[in-house]
C-alpha cells in the first residue's frame, strides 16, 4: 500500500546524516531537533503552537485532558473512522456519541452533529478522513452556537487546505480549538517509528498541553496535574525535519497518482472515485473507491492473487464494534457509514507510485469487474 523504502532511498543521505547527528549529540530525548521540528511545523501550518508527542492517539488523549473534560461529558465524533478517535474518549470516561458521515466526503455530517447535541455535550471531534477536511465552517458555527470545543483529528489530512466562504485559507488541524496528528510511518508525513503532534493557537491551552504531555509538570518534579509521558524522540524529530522539506512534493505526488486513477476509473459504472469537497483540498492519505454491484471481498481476493495490495478502511463501523456497540445504535442507525463499510476499497497510493504500477493495479480492478463473477446480479 506504501513504498517507504523507495521514498527513503531518494533522501537517504540527508536522513542518515540527521540520524547520525542525533546519535553523536547524545540528546535523544527533548533534544534541540524536537524544538526545531515543532517550530518548523508551526511555520508550515501557520499554527501558533505545535507540541510534538509520542503518537496520534496520545495527541487526542492529551488534547481532551487539556480541555478539562470530565467523566460523563459527551463528545461527538464519527463512527466511520479509525478506532483511536473514540478509544481515547472512552478511556477518559467520557461518552463517545457516534454519528453518521456525509456520503460524498466520508467526513462528519454537521447536521447529524447538531442533532446529537445534548446538555452534556462538551466537544466535537471531526475526523479529516482519508485526506480531506470535514465541513469545518459549519462545524465551527455549530460549536460556537452551543459553546463546544472542537478537536480536529487530523491524523490523515496533514497538509490539506481548507477554504472558508470569505476565501480565507487555512491548513487542516489549525481551525478548531485543538488539532491532532500522527506521524505513523505510512502517514502523509510519517517518521520511522511512532510520533504525533498537537496544534493550537491558544497560549493557555498550549501551556496545559505541554504540561500534561510531560507528567503534569511545568517545573521538574513539581506536578500540578495528572499527566502522561508522551514525547516525540529526537531521532524521529530529525527525520521529520528532513521529510518536512519535501512534504509539499509528497502531497503533489499523491494528488497526481489520484488523478491518474480517477481518469482510469471514470468510465467504470461500478466504481465511484473519491469526490472532493468544494472547500478542502484532498491530500489522499487513502485512495478509496466506492463499489456498487461488485462483490468487493471477491475483488480484493482477485487482486491479492495478482499480487496487488488493497485494504478495507474500515470493515466494521465503530458503533458496530464489540467494544463500542450500545442500544443507542441498532443496526441501520447510521446507514451511510454502514453502507460505506460494506462497499469501500482502498488502492495503493504513495509518493513513489508510477504509471506502470498504477496500470497494473487499474487493469487488475477492471479485469475483475469484466469477469462474470465480478458483477453481482
Ligand atoms: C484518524 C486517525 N486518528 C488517530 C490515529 C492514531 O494515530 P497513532 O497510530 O499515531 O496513534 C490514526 C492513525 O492511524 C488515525 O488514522
Amino acid at each position: 500500500m506504501v513504498d517507504l523504502i523507495g521514498q527513503y532511498n531518494k533522501i537517504k543521505d540527508e536522513i542518515d546524516q540527521a540520524v547520525i547527528d542525533v546519535i553523536r549529540s547524545s540528546k535523544y530525548i527533548n533534544g534541540p531537533e524536537v524544538k526545531l521540528f515543532g517550530e518548523e511545523l508551526e511555520k508550515y501550518l501557520g499554527a501558533k503552537h505545535v507540541i510534538p508527542c509520542a503518537n496520534g492517539t496520545d495527541a487526542l488523549q492529551v488534547a481532551m485532558m487539556a480541555l478539562g473534560l470530565k467523566p460523563g461529558d459527551e463528545v461527538i465524533t464519527a463512527s466511520f473512522t479509525y478506532v483511536a478517535t473514540a478509544e481515547v474518549i472512552a478511556l477518559l470516561g467520557l461518552t463517545p456519541i457516534l454519528v453518521d458521515c456525509d456520503p460524498v466526503t466520508f467526513t462528519l455530517d454537521p447536521e447529524q452533529v447538531e442533532a446529537a447535541i445534548t446538555g452534556k455535550t462538551k466537544a466535537i471531534v471531526p475526523v479529516h478522513l482519508f485526506g480531506q477536511c470535514a465541513d469545518m465552517e459549519r462545524i465551527m458555527q455549530i460549536a460556537e452556537k452551543h459553546n463546544l470545543y472542537v478537536i480536529e483529528d487530523n491524523a490523515q489530512a496533514i497538509g490539506a487546505e481548507y477554504t472558508f466562504s470569505d476565501n480565507k485559507k487555512v491548513k487542516a488541524g489549525t481551525i478548531g480549538t485543538i488539532g491532532c496528528t500522527s506521524f505513523f510511518p505510512s502517514k502523509n508525513l510519517g517518521c520511522y517509528g511512532d510520533g504525533g503532534a498537537i496544534f493550537t493557537n491558544d497560549d493557555d491551552i498550549a501551556a496545559k498541553i505541554r504540561m500534561i504531555a510531560n507528567h503534569g509538570q511545568r517545573v521538574r518534579y513539581y506536578h500540578d496535574s495528572i499527566g502522561v509521558n508522551s514525547r516525540l524522540d529526537s531521532m524521529q524529530a530529525a527525520i521529520l525535519r528532513v521529510k518536512l522539506r519535501y512534504f509539499d512534493s509528497y502531497l503533489t505526488a499523491r494528488q497526481q497518482a489520484a488523478k491518474y486513477y480517477n481518469d482510469a476509473f471514470a468510465d467504470v459504472a461500478e466504481l465511484t472515485a473519491p469526490r472532493t469537497s468544494s472547500k478542502s483540498t484532498h491530500v489522499y492519505h487513502q485512495y478509496t473507491l466506492i463499489t456498487e454491484r461488485i462483490n468487493r471481498d471477491e475483488m480484493q481476493k482477485a487482486l491479492a492473487e495478482k499480487g496487488i495490495p488493497s485494504m478495507i478502511y474500515y470493515p466494521v463501523p465503530l458503533h458496530m464494534q464489540k467494544a463500542y456497540q450500545s442500544e443507542r445504535y441498532p443496526e441501520g442507525s447510521l446507514p451511510v457509514t454502514e453502507q460505506l463499510c460494506k462497499s469501500v476499497i482502498s488502492l495503493p497510493i504513495h509518493t513513489e507510485l508510477d504509471a506502470e504500477q498504477q496500470d497494473v493495479i487499474i487493469d487488475g480492478v477492471k479485469s475483475f469487474i469484466r469477469t462474470e463473477s465480478g458483477i453481482l446480479n
